[in-house]
């Protein structure tokens, strides 16, 4: 298979024809795809199949979270299906987490397992809320540190303002995947916190997440493009 695009474009639509015509504007060798619950809920593992055969890297990105039991069957059964990435929440515990890894490594040595830290939609008052007083921050480097470290996942889905703090304090093998990218000019949508594909990967990234910048572009080939133009440059730690 090709080398893991940096690139990936979040397929955020509501039903398989839709994301399936749309993937046709796309080039694998230039980015993989992201499908996430609303997607995958309506159209299944039939869809992961197609893409696959239009020879696209998957992150199924559906965040598992549950009793080790439960979550390492899910990540066997998405391992199964071939995809790229798939992630489960680093706040299940590291039990958790290795049971995750453990399943998938014993049916597919190519699915990467990512954790997700905290919700970038998360912020102080949110994890006060259910009973964490600790800043977002050092709970994103303490879940970051269980992930990786204590659980031995390959890597983190964070906001690419988390990016150099986690690099500097896991070193350069973890893969950090990270969404919240726009160009300088464009608008931020409903994302808060947002930086450019070539920051992003400076600062740590391994790959970028990017939905509507490309889904929503009048020509969304072109829009690709410019989005691997403006990291083609760029030499990122992994
Ligand atoms: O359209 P946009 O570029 O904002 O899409 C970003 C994608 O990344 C969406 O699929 C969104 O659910 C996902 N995501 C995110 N922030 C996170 C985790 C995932 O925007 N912290």
């Amino acid at each position: 298979m090709n080398e893991a695009p940096r690139l990936i474009v979040a397929l955020d639509f509501a039903d398989a024809d839709e994301a399936l015509a749309f993937v046709r504007h796309l080039d694998p060798v230039q980015c993989a795809v992201k499908v996430g619950f609303e997607l995958f809920v309506v159209a299944g593992p039939a869809l992961l199949d197609r893409l696959h055969e239009r020879g696209f890297r998957v992150f199924l990105d559906l965040k598992f979270h549950d009793i080790p039991n439960t979550v390492a069957a899910a990540c066997r059964a998405a391992a199964r299906t071939g995809v790229w990435l798939v992630n489960v929440h680093a706040s299940g515990g590291a039990e958790m987490m290795r049971a995750a890894q453990e399943a998938v490594r014993s049916v597919n040595e190519t699915t990467a397992v990512l954790a997700v830290t905290v919700l970038t939609s998360s912020d102080a008052e949110t994890l006060r809320e259910v009973g964490i007083d600790r800043a977002p921050d050092a709970q994103v480097r303490l879940l970051g540190e269980l992930a990786v470290r204590q659980s031995g996942l390959d890597g983190l889905v964070c906001s690419a303002q988390e990016a150099g703090m986690l690099r500097e304090q896991l070193g350069e093998a973890p893969l950090l995947v990270t969404p919240g990218i726009r160009l300088p000019q464009a608008a931020g949508d409903d994302q808060k916190r947002v930086m450019t594909p070539e920051l992003a990967l400076a600062s740590g990234a391994s790959a970028i997440v990017v939905g509507r910048p490309i889904t929503r572009a009048p020509d969304p080939a072109v829009a690709m493009r410019a989005f691997v133009a403006r990291i083609e440059g760029v030499s990122s730690t992994r």
